[in-house]
């Protein structure tokens, strides 16, 4: 396992995760970071400077890289990103791209969001380049990231997501099924769908916080409007924001609920349970 691996948004939800079990299995990984200054989490890899928005660093990154995990912020130039980061990766020789794009990304009609990771996909397939496309549902560490704040001062949440089912997932699967696939053989050319083992509602989530927290936390249904202003409140850019309101309408009309086996069948593990997500991670919600 001599492979470089170069890890892009390598201080991001998935791509720590992915740096972290590359590191635990021996892998040789370079982690491409936007600031040093927030390397200090990625101990015991080498870390490399990489910001799109400076072409500069972007080469420098890709030189020497056998094998690549591309992770891309939830940006609306995302394709424009990609298309800078392929063309990189094209130059260096790379033997293998494991991308990281969304549960839906095939769907018809798709949302906006799919829609942007399904042209980045079509890059890759055309590239030439061996590929692996992850589609995952949303992360269970969405609760942390996007929910965590109104969960430890107001012990609630709220999400525009009626009481639709969802087969959400760790990144820390994600993060495994990613390493397999840039470590193991028979990987080529796949595309899997990447979910938890169960689809639960919010309504279940907030039981489950509510147990593992010992303090009860409620699930409040809100309508789009009001997720929309949430979102403008914390800061989130208007064509960011459509993204993932696109992205919501769908989840609630009840179209991310299946499960899918490849967790387990890739990293010989079940999925690792929302239970099992609110115990590790409880001291994010005190
Ligand atoms: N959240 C979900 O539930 C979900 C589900 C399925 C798919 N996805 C997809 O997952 C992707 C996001 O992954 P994530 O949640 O792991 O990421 P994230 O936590 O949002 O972090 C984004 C990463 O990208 C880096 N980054 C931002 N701008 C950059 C730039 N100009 N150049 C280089 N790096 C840059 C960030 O660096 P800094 O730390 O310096 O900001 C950070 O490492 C998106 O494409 C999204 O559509 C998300």
């Amino acid at each position: 396992m001599n492979d470089t691996i170069l890890v892009t948004g390598a201080t991001g939800t998935v791509g720590s995760q992915v740096v972290k079990k590359l590191a635990e299995i021996g892998a040789n990984v370079r982690a491409a970071v936007r600031s040093t200054s927030k390397a200090e989490k990625l101990s015991g890899v080498e870390v490399v400077e990489f910001d799109l928005n400076k072409p500069e660093t972007v080469q420098s990154a890709f030189t020497g890289i056998d094998k690549l995990f591309l992770a891309t912020p939830l940006v609306a130039n995302m394709v424009e990103l990609d298309a800078t980061s392929l063309e990189a990766a094209k130059k260096a020789g790379v033997k293998h791209i494991v991308r990281l794009s969304v549960m839906g990304a095939d769907g018809e009609p798709a949302n906006p969001l799919c829609k942007l990771h399904r042209e980045v996909e079509k890059m890759i397939e055309s590239s030439g380049l061996a590929y692996t496309i992850l589609r995952p549902n949303s992360f269970y560490q969405n609760y942390i990231t996007f929910t965590g704040g109104t969960i430890k001062s107001q012990n609630a949440f709220y999400l525009p997501l009626g009481d639709a089912k969802l087969s959400l997932v760790d990144t820390r699967d994600i993060a495994a099924v990613a390493a397999a696939a840039l470590t193991e053989e028979g990987h080529e050319g796949k595309t899997y769908l990447v979910t938890g083992s169960e689809a639960l509602d919010n309504k279940q989530i907030a039981d489950i916080f509510s147990s593992v927290l010992g303090r009860t936390i409620q699930y409040v249904d809100v309508p789009e409007d009001a997720a929309r202003e949430g979102m403008k409140e914390a800061g989130m850019p208007e064509p960011e924001m459509n993204l993932v309101l696109g992205l919501y309408a769908d989840q609630k009309a009840g179209k991310y609920s299946n499960v899918s086996p490849v967790v387990e069948q890739i990293t010989g593990k079940k999925p690792i349970s929302f239970d099992q997500f609110a115990k590790d991670y409880a001291e994010a919600f005190k």
